[in-house]
Parts: C-alpha cells; structure tokens; sequence
C-alpha cells in the first residue's frame, strides 16, 4: 500500500531525528558525548524548543556527496525558551559528517542569527564540528565568514554564547572568539587555528590536541576560553546559569530576582578581611562573596589572569559585574592579562546595561622588560579606556592600596565612577610609602648618621600623611570613608540610586580603544 502524505512526514521526522544513524549516536556516546538534539532537549524548557529547517539538505555533487544526504545536514536549528525567556540556538551534530560546516549547514546557522538579531533575543551556539565540510571547498569557506559577520553585527545587541562540546578547529574558532562567552567541555572539547600535526610540520613541536588547545589549556594559558566545565550535561547547566544573569538585549535591564536576605544589616567579618600588615595577602573573593548576596557570584575566567578576579553577582536580588583586584595572586598588580581580562568583562558589562561594581586593592603595574616589551601601555590602556566608556552605573570600593596610574585606572572618579568609597584601611598615593620615601628623602637618608633609622623614619612621615583614605577624600575623589561591616548597605543603596543613571555622549561612529 502506498504510503499516505501524513505517513510520508512521520518517516521523514523519524529519519531526521536520527541524523547520521543508530551507529554514529552510539560513537558519541561512546565519547561520552550527548547528541546535537539531546543537549538541546537539556538546554530549553520542556516541549518549548521549535525547529526551523530539518529537512535541509546539501547541495553538494563532489566526492560521492550526491549519494549520502542527511535531512538538517549536520546541524539542528531553532528556538526555545530557557527558564522562560525566548533564546535562538544551533546545536551541530556530529553523527553527520563529523558535524562538518557546509553551506546549507552555515544558511541554517545565519537564518538563526538573523532571527535573534530582529527578535532581540540571546543566541546559544553548541558547536561540535569537524570543520570546513572537506568535499565542498571553498563555498563552506564562504558559510563561515557569513557567520563572522553576522557575529560582528550582533556584538553587543544581543548576547551570543558559545558552548564547544567537541572539535572546534581551523578558522572555525573565529566565530566563537567573535562572541560574548566561550564554554568548553574538558576532555572533550579543543579549539586551535591549526591542529597538532601542522605544528609539527612548522614549528617541529610534538603537543597533543589535549595540549594545544583542550579546555584547561584555553582556561589557564592564553584566556581564550571563560569557563570549563566537567561533561555535556555541566555544560548545559552553565549556560542557563549564566544566562540568568544577562538580558535579552542592549535595550532591557537584567532581571531582578527576589532577594530573602537581609539587605542593609551589618556584616561584621568584613571589619577583619584585610590584615594590619599591608603586605599581607587576602582573598578578595571573600569580600566579594560577603558583600554580595549569598552563593550570587559566578567567577568568569576563573583560571586566568588571577590576579585580578571578574563575574557577575546579585546584590539585593540586583545583578551586577564585579572586577576585583586579587591581592592573594601577584598582589593583585596590574599586568597585560589581567587589563585584558577585565577589560573585556567591563566593555560586557556595559554592553548590556549590568552595574559595574569595583573592588580597589593595586599596587600599580607590573615593571619590567617582558611586560613594556609586550606592550603594557596599549594593555593597560584598554581597561583604561574601558572604564572610561562605560555609562553603566559605576561603583568603587577600596580596600587597601590604590597608588599611581592604577588607582586612575580602576574606576576612580574621575574617569566616570558614580560613587567612590574607601574603607579606613585605604592607601590612596602616588604610591607605596618605603618606595615614595626612597625616592624623595634620597639626600637626606644617605646623609644621617643611621640611614636604616632615617628610612624607616621618613616611610612612617609619608605612610602618615598619605597611607590613608582622607587626603582623596578631603578633595572629593571619595565620596564617603566607610566601615567595612557596611559595605553591603551602602552599596545596595548606590545601586538603588542609579538604576536610572542616563547619560548621553557626542554621537560618534565608533570609538578607538586601542587594541
Ligand atoms: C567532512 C568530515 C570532516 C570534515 C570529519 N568528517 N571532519 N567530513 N568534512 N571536515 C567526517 C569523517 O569523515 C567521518 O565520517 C565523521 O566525520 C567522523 O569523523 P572521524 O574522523 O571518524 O571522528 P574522530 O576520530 O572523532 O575525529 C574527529 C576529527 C577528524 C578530529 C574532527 O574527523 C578530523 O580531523 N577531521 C578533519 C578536520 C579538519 O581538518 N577540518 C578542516 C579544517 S579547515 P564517517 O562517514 O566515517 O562517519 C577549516 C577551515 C575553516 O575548517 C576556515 C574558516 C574560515
């Protein structure tokens, strides 16, 4: 008997539903893997997820392609809701072809982006690929950079997130790069521009892929990617986190969640976070995570650039961008990663309308040859520039040190902070006490009868007059010395006050951060 329309339309579901075949899902298992249309059954809220394009096929004759065609070809596409909220994903699928890129494969990702773009709504890529799709050339070339631009469009209207869940390879890292977060699966996931058999070939190094370009690679090493996390599943789970703190686009606030905390109560431990010894470390998290509403803070490129630490947190149910110098790692100095790192974080932040929030413990930036050879002064420049450009509401907090250029550079007022405190423990100077008393007490040190005596002498003279919060806060460039049980009060309450901060700014093209 013939087979009915409405039977034609199930087989054709079935068949695309199994992508490259029972065989290659079972490989993926095996690679402890989930399929393309299993992460995102994970991924968006139950029965919410719509695809668009299933029956999309290659148009591809070379190589004996015309005879091996899957329906969605490599890739499923669509949208959902995540926690309620509309989200447009791409999920590629490596059962077929190796989740390789073709150029239906790229139309299908762009008619995607271009929907999420007009609908302002974020965008969620899961990317498991092979690559270029090899018997096509260079039309799946031609896909990729379709992509880039689009990513480039939507930069900073809509957040685009990159979750890498397997291969990720060739100039296929572009696209993700170009996007706002990159997450990766460790053991799973690698990303590099070229594979370990090129390098070997031209730079005759011997590196695993693992090595190369795996996640704690990418974490710890050169920054390329903001989190890792365990499998598929802990990946899923971390996008909606994330997710949750950013909104839907340029133009919407992030949502504010119902906060059962106390809101303006004292926290006393923060009077005995920061040590009588200014050379003594401490962990800034822990002021972060004390302030903060409880279990709030997601550390974004935690593994990276320790020294100074970023994320987002609540603050009274408020969602925020937290950047903090990290006086437990290099002193919580200012360096080429660390600029950068927060640097991104901020123009984020700014991006999409999240308050800044910035805790102040720097003892400048990092002398020598390795850090003005490779460019402190454009690095360093860029958070400058960063901060500068936000129009976000800006808050600082010092804790401890703010000397010389650092201490402009980490959100002070004068570059467009809103409300600047410091607690009593603040040193706000050009900067350190024994270094500045070195310097301008030469003559008189090297001349007395006991130099050690007349040094220590004159580094008291100077940690007296300028050691302390009140010579900044005399000329306004504090707004309040406060005691550090009321950080989380007054913070909430500035917050408050400027959750409708407006400012306009001479219209220009664009402006230009030096890069
Ligand atoms: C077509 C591909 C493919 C590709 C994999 N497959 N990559 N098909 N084009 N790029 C197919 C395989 O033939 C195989 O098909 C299936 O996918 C699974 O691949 P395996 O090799 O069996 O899997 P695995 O052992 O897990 O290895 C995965 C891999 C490897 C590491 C990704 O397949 C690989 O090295 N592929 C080539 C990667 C690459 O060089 N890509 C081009 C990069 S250049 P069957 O039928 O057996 O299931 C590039 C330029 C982009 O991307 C530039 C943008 C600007």
């Amino acid at each position: 008997m013939e087979e009915t329309r409405i039977e034609k339309l199930a087989r054709k579901n079935a068949e695309a539903l199994l992508g490259g075949g029972t065989a290659r899902i079972e490989a993926q298992h095996q690679k402890r893997k989930l399929t393309a249309r299993e992460r995102i059954e994970l991924l968006l809220d139950e029965g919410t997820f719509e695809e668009i394009g299933r029956f999309v096929t290659h148009r591809s004759n070379e190589f004996g392609l015309d005879k091996e065609k899957y329906l969605g070809d490599g890739v499923v596409t669509g949208y959902g809701k995540i926690n309620g909220r509309l989200t447009y994903v791409f999920s590629q699928d490596f059962t077929v072809f190796g989740g390789s890129l073709s150029e239906a494969h790229a139309e299908k990702i762009c008619k995607i982006m271009d929907h999420a773009l007009r609908n302002g709504a974020p965008i969620v890529g899961l990317n498991d690929s092979g690559g270029a799709r090899i018997q096509e050339g260079v039309v799946s070339l031609g896909g990729y950079a379709d992509i880039f631009y689009r990513n480039t469009l939507a930069s900073g209207i809509i957040p685009q997130i990159s979750a890498i869940m397997g291969p990720c390879a060739g100039g296929a890292v572009y696209s993700p790069a170009i996007t706002d977060f990159i997450i990766m699966v460790e053991g799973t996931s690698y990303m590099f521009v070229t594979g370990p058999n090129v390098v070997k070939t031209v730079t005759h190094e011997d590196v695993t892929s693992e090595e190369l370009g795996g996640a704690q690679t990418h974490a710890v090493k050169s920054g390329v990617t903001h989190f890792t996390v365990p499998n598929d599943v802990a990946c899923i789970e971390h996008i909606k986190k994330l997710l949750s703190y950013i909104p839907q686009n340029c133009e919407c606030l992030p949502f504010t969640y119902q906060c059962d905390e106390p809101l303006y109560d004292p926290v006393p431990e923060l009077d005995n976070i920061v040590p009588d010894n200014p050379h003594q470390p401490y962990d800034i998290k822990e002021v972060i995570e004390k302030v903060c509403d409880r279990d709030s803070f997601l550390e974004v490129h935690r593994d990276f650039a320790e020294n100074i630490v970023v994320g987002f947190a609540r603050l009274g149910g408020r969602c925020i961008g937290v950047v903090g110098n990290q006086p437990a790692v290099l002193a919580g100095v200012l360096d080429i990663k660390s600029s950068l790192k927060a640097a991104r974080f901020v123009r984020f932040c700014d991006c999409f309308n999240i308050p800044l929030l910035v805790f102040v413990d720097v003892p400048g930036f990092l002398p020598g040859t390795d850090q003005e050879w490779n460019g402190i002064i454009t690095n360093g420049a860029k958070l400058l520039y960063a901060f500068c450009e936000a129009t976000v509401p800006r808050v600082t907090v010092i804790t401890r040190k703010a000397y010389g250029g650092a201490y402009d550079v980490m959100n002070s007022k004068h570059i467009g902070a809103d409300f600047n405190f410091a607690w009593p423990t603040a040193e706000i100077a050009v900067m350190g006490a024994q270094g500045a008393a070195e310097i301008i007490f030469r003559k008189e040190i090297a001349a007395a009868e006991d130099p050690v005596q007349k040094l220590n002498e004159k580094v008291a003279e100077y940690t007296r007059k300028f050691a302390n919060p009140y010579r900044a806060a005399n000329r306004g460039f504090i707004d309040e010395v406060i005691l550090p049980r009321d950080t989380r009060r007054k913070l909430i309450r500035a917050f408050e006050a400027l959750q409708h901060k407006a400012v306009t700014r001479p219209r220009k093209k664009h402006g230009n951060i030096p890069l």
